[in-house]
Parts: structure tokens; sequence; C-alpha cells
């Protein structure tokens, strides 16, 4: 079967931005951010996007256009005969892990969506509201199984027909929504200390643990470690250039993250909300926002609904990696395969969901579920598929092969010697030597 290509650059650029910008932008970056003490982390993961995220981004969609493959399979091709498929495989299993927990704060989302339209007074403990929420059952539920079936609807659809379509429209919603926030947050009375907070770095606030978490949030918000942005390189036309597209990929993604800071912040400080309060960040703090906005309701609808699509257009390029793999490798069925892998994933996604509830006694290294499941992937599988991918590149398949494959068509932006020394040398090093001291320092408390 003739593989399906995106039609356009466009089509490429907007649906790997769709993969990148998500909750990671929106629900994840505020909050890493507000435990980190603000500016120091926002300088540090601006540094951590460039000099890692950039060329992992480029070298990720350049082993995927060259082979046209699945990431199992990309490596395969490169590598015959090699155990460098296990990569690939490691990023199939960090698709599972990061989706089952993805689609329950999803999920959440789709909750404070309904929620807004009624329940958004003045007034009203958002605090409470959350942790009411996250804490019951059924309703958690309920909304995380929506979820999963929404992206398993897209990713049957197939690439151009479901995840094309989709993304065109509705990111540059996001955007405009996005910024009538930030208006409003940046009016609040008191807005001024979380501009502080946020835009003036307290440089005795750094630790191993704000590089650690400034690397983590850069592959997760980049969609890198797992073979994402392979598969989505994989889609694109022979025609098109890796290094123009990913440019504007990297620019879209730290743009949201960047725009969500100053709507979230300025309103934290605003409502004398803490900072480090946690995953609960945006979801406590923009109800919030919108309670004290005429049309509020409309609005909170309205950004939760987006909140949801951006969250969905990153949903299916982790569904998208572990399908891709089966049906490539397998020649199982596309439809068939993504409804049932979708359905393990939901299961595999309700212990953290029940983290807060029936299973709240659980408790690894201080983190609950949930929490644990996100340091699996993103301190331990996306950082090690990262420096793994590096390491193939600078090392094995060789950065000329690479850095003639990512110019290929290039108008604007083309890499050379600085691609080639980031790949071999730093990229690996940063990342070995910051991972491993933060996980040790996780373990030994
Ligand atoms: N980048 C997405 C976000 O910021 C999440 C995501 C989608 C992702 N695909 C991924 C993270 C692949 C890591 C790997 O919300």
């Amino acid at each position: 079967m003739q593989r399906e290509n995106w039609t356009s650059k466009l089509g490429f650029i907007l649906a790997a931005s769709g993969s990148a910008i998500g909750l990671g932008n929106i629900w994840r970056f505020p909050f890493v951010a507000g435990t980190n003490g603000g500016a120091i982390f926002l300088l540090i993961y601006l540094a951590a996007i460039i000099l890692i995220g950039y060329p992992v981004l480029i070298s990720e969609m350049t082993i995927g256009r060259k082979t046209e493959r699945n990431p199992v399979g990309a490596f395969k091709k490169l590598a015959p005969n090699t155990p460098w498929w296990l990569v690939g495989a490691l990023g199939v299993l960090a698709g599972f892990v990061i989706l089952s927990y993805y689609s329950v704060v999803a999920g959440w989302g789709l909750f404070y969506m309904l929620e807004s339209v009624t329940g958004l007074a003045p007034g009203t403990d958002f605090a409470g509201l959350f942790v009411g929420h996250i804490s019951s059952t059924y309703s958690p539920l309920f909304w995380h199984f929506i979820f999963m079936l929404l992206t398993v609807s897209v990713i049957g659809a197939g690439v151009v027909n479901g995840i094309q379509r989709v993304v065109k429209v509705l990111m540059p919603i996001l955007f405009v929504l996005l910024i009538v926030l930030i208006f409003r947050s940046l009016t609040l009375e008191g807005a001024g200390a979380g501009l502080e907070f946020y835009l003036s770095p307290d440089f005795s606030a750094i630790s191993l643990q704000t590089f650690n978490d400034a690397i983590s949030q850069a592959f997760f918000t980049l969609s890198l470690g797992m073979g994402a942005m392979i598969t989505y390189g994989s889609y694109l036309s022979q025609d098109e250039s890796i290094t123009d597209s990913a440019g504007y990929v990297l620019g879209f993604d730290t743009g949201i993250a960047i725009l969500s800071g100053f709507a979230i912040f300025p309103a934290v400080f605003a409502f004398g909300l803490d900072p480090a309060a946690g995953p609960g960040l945006t979801f406590i703090t923009l109800p919030a926002v919108f309670s004290q906005m005429p049309l509020g309701g409309l609005f909170g609808f309205l950004f939760f609904a987006l909140l949801s699509i951006a969250a969905l257009t990153s949903a299916i390029s982790l569904l998208e990696v572990v399908v891709a793999y089966l049906v490539d490798e397998f020649e199982y069925p596309r439809k068939k395969t993504s409804y049932i892998i979708g359905f393990i994933i939901f299961l595999v996604g309700v212990p953290p969901l029940l983290g807060y509830s029936a299973l709240s006694d659980f408790s690894f290294l201080g983190m609950d579920i949930l929490d644990t499941y996100d340091w699996i992937a993103n301190v331990l599988l996306l950082p090690t598929g990262g420096m793994l991918t590096a390491i193939f590149i600078g090392h094995y398949w060789g950065t000329d092969n690479a850095v003639e494959e990512a110019n290929r068509n290039s108008m604007k932006v083309k890499v050379g010697n600085v691609y080639s020394l980031m790949i071999k040398y730093v990229v690996p090093i940063v990342i070995f030597v910051i991972m491993a001291l933060g996980v040790f320092q996780t373990i030994t408390g």
C-alpha cells in the first residue's frame, strides 16, 4: 500500500505543532515552572529547547523521512541486524505510558469544559472543586474513556483525513483565545507580582532539579524521545524541507508555552494562590480567572474545549506511534488495531486515575501514581530515547548523512557543523550527566 503523505508542508508543520502543543504547554509547563522558581526555570528551559530540543527534533524528523517507517522499522532500516531497533521499541513503550495518564489529565479538561458553563461563580473554592473532581471515581473515569475514544477515532480515520484535518482549524483558535486570557489575567489587581515571578530570575533558586525538569519538559513539550517525530517525519513528502519545518514547530510550541505562563502566573498571584501547587495549577487558576470575567462561563467553555483539542492533537501522535508500528511491522488492520490499543491504554490509565481516590495510599519515592508515570516517562524514557537517538546519528549512522537529509530542499535554514557537534557530544553528554545525577538524587532522596 502506498504510504500516506501530508498533503502539504503546512499540513506537516501543523500536525507536528499539533503534536508538540498540548497539555505540556498549558498544563505541565506552568506547574513545573511554578515549582522551580518561575523565571529561572523559564531561562534554563529555553536553553534546553535550543541546545537539546532543536537538534533532537531535526534528528527525529530526519530519521523518519529518510526511512519512511515507524520508529522500530526506521532503526531496523538504517541499522539492519543490530539492536538499535530497541530504541524505537523503547519509544513505543513510552507512548503507552504517556498516553495513558495524558488521557486522564485531558479528561479533567473535558470535565472543566462543561463545568465552566455552569459552575464558575466568583468566590467558588476552585482548589476544592479540583480536588473534589480528581478524587471522585466515576466522573474522571468517564471523561478519560471519552477522551481515549476521541483519540482512537481520529487515528482510525488515518493521517490526512484524521489528523491533518483537525489541526488545521483548531490550532489558530487556541492562539487567539490564549491572548484574550492573558489580557484578562494581566489586568487583574495584583498581577504584577506574577510577572515578577515569571520574568525576573532568582538565581539562588537554581538546583540540579531545575536542569532536570527543564530537560524533561523540553522533551515532553516537543514530543521528542519516543519516535513521535520520526513517525510524523515519515509521512513528510520527499520534496519538503525538514529544517525549515522544524523551526516553525519549535517556535509555535515555545510561543504557546510562554503565553500560557503569561495567562497563569499573574492570576496565581492576583488570587493569592501558590505557584508551586503542582498538577492542579492550571485547573485551579484559570477557572478563578474566568469567574472574574464578563461572559466567563463562555470563555471558560471555549478555553477548556481548546485545551482538550490541543490535548487531542497531541494524544493522536502518541497513539500513532504505537499504531504505525503495529501496522507497518505486522500488517495489522489500522482501524481495528487503533481501537484495541486504545482500549488497552485506557486500562493502563486507570491506576493513575484512581491514585487520587481508591489507590491514594500508593506512593513511590514520594510520588502518587500519576506523578510516577510522568516521572518514568519524562525523566527516564524520553531523555534516554533522545540520548540514544543522538548517539545513533552521531556515532553510527553519521551526522553527514543526517545533515544531507535534513537540508534537502531547504530554502531558509541549513544545519551543519554546529548541529553535528551538538548531536555527537553535547546532547548525549549533557543528558547523561544531568539525568543520571537527577535520578540518583531522586532515588536517594
Ligand atoms: N508534546 C505534547 C504536549 O506538550 C505531548 C506529546 C505528544 C508527547 N506526543 C508526544 C510527549 C511524544 C512526548 C513524546 O502536550
